[in-house]
């Protein structure tokens, strides 16, 4: 960028505002589609940090299964007959075959047998059987059992590690979470679930979540509901001008949601029980957000809470699943509408994979090096330095 490049702030009153100064470059088109580089991402992101898998409650029960992927590892989580989470490779250490086809389901019995030549293996991963008419006399089955996964659970949460010494859970994951920690997470179920493949890169859908200026034109109805996002501006000094209506109440400027809404869904209503631990100011912003890369963010209202799970499957592939978390309560009640929430939120989440896929489709002009960043999208750069910062 040519160092004579204006700043483009237009202050009001001598206060600063959150934008960018200069008109940045975006990241190389490449890293959007190059194999290569996917890899490199994959082993110095995906398969070091980690990562959000699913909420608790999709695996309470015992003997209860289900298998992640993540770029071209296939993860096997197991909760055994004391309660214990388990996470495997998805692969038999006979001669490597995939030990289950299965997204989920429930074990029948209390083994992981391998489809291919029926070597058992307990649900601690230990093998307990073969299928051979008799054992090498230097066979000894204590040498091989399932290769374990890091797996934790916090607040509810799922998180695997695919790093033999994965980072420190607390310095990553936690940090931040402080937005959240007034919702009982931890106590809620998952009243919804919905899983989409998007035809683009994993770095796509996360950049397109660090805007609002696709807003006004990709999200009508959202930017009824919260009437700041029409201004293609999520936060209040998000604009030059800021300070010009900093004592203005209308949602428009202050942020939070339009007269008389109370959570995100089509009604604008909240159905259900309420969270008594939240404060005012969480109350009224209507929506708090909590993001964890490479893998997840999480939306809290007033109602319910939604993770949103990012996984790559290929350059150009990526899992999108998102989770709708409530407490039993409301699931319960005779009344409660679930679809008055999650059909307004996955009317959102589709038209921002929608957005993303269209965004991956234009990457591959032969003339397109490299795209430019705007002031508003200064959280998009935060991403992006991320990411460089990564790949270093
Ligand atoms: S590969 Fe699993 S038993 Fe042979
Ligand atoms: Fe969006």
């Amino acid at each position: 960028m040519p160092d004579d490049n204006k700043p483009i702030r237009k202050l009001a009153g001598g206060e600063d505002f959150d934008g960018l100064d200069r008109a940045e470059p975006s990241l190389p088109a490449s890293w959007y589609f190059d194999r290569g580089h996917y890899e490199t991402e994959l082993a110095r992101i995906f398969y070091r940090d980690w990562l959000y898998v699913c909420h608790a409650s999709t695996l309470a029960e015992v003997r209860s299964f289900r298998r992640f992927d993540i770029g071209r590892q296939s993860i096997l989580l197991v909760r055994d007959d004391d309660g214990m989470l388990h996470a495997f490779h998805n692969s038999c250490r006979h001669r490597g075959s995939a030990l289950c086809t299965e997204s989920e389901g429930r074990l029948k019995n209390k083994l992981i047998v391998c489809p291919y030549h029926q070597w058992s293996y307990a649900l601690d991963g230990r093998l307990v059987a073969t299928s051979s008419h008799a054992e090498a006399t230097d066979f000894d089955k204590a040498d091989y059992p399932l290769f374990e996964v890091a797996v934790r659970e916090w607040r509810g949460g799922v998180f695997v590690a695919l790093a033999d010494e994965p980072p420190d859970f607390e310095a990553g994951f936690v940090r931040g979470s402080d937005r959240i920690e007034n919702w009982p997470m931890a106590e809620l179920v998952v009243g919804h679930r919905w899983h989409k493949t998007m035809a683009c890169n994993w770095k796509i859908f996360w950049e397109n979540f660090n805007e609002c200026l696709h807003c006004p034109n990709i999200h009508p109805e959202l930017c009824e509901l919260v009437p700041i996002y029409g201004r293609r501006i999520s936060y209040f000094r998000d604009e030059p001008n800021w300070a010009l209506h900093q004592d203005d109440n209308d949602p428009k400027f202050r942020g939070g949601l339009r007269g008389g809404a109370e959570t995100w869904s089509t009604s604008g209503r909240a159905g259900g029980v309420r969270f008594d631990g939240l404060s005012d100011e969480e109350t009224a912003r209507g929506q708090s957000y909590f993001v964890s890369l490479p893998s997840m963010f999480i939306a809290a209202h007033v109602d319910y809470m939604r993770t949103v799970r990012i996984l790559p499957l290929g350059p150009e592939e990526t899992a999108l699943e998102v989770e709708w978390l409530f407490p039993p309560d409301s699931l319960a009640a005779e009344n409660f509408d679930l679809d008055d929430v999650t059909e307004f939120t996955k009317l959102v989440m589709l038209q921002d994979a929608e957005a993303s896929e269209l965004n991956q489709r234009g990457l591959q002009a032969l003339r397109f090096e490299q795209g430019v960043l705007m002031p508003e999208e200064h959280y998009v750069k935060a991403f992006q330095d991320w990411v460089r910062q990564r790949l270093q």
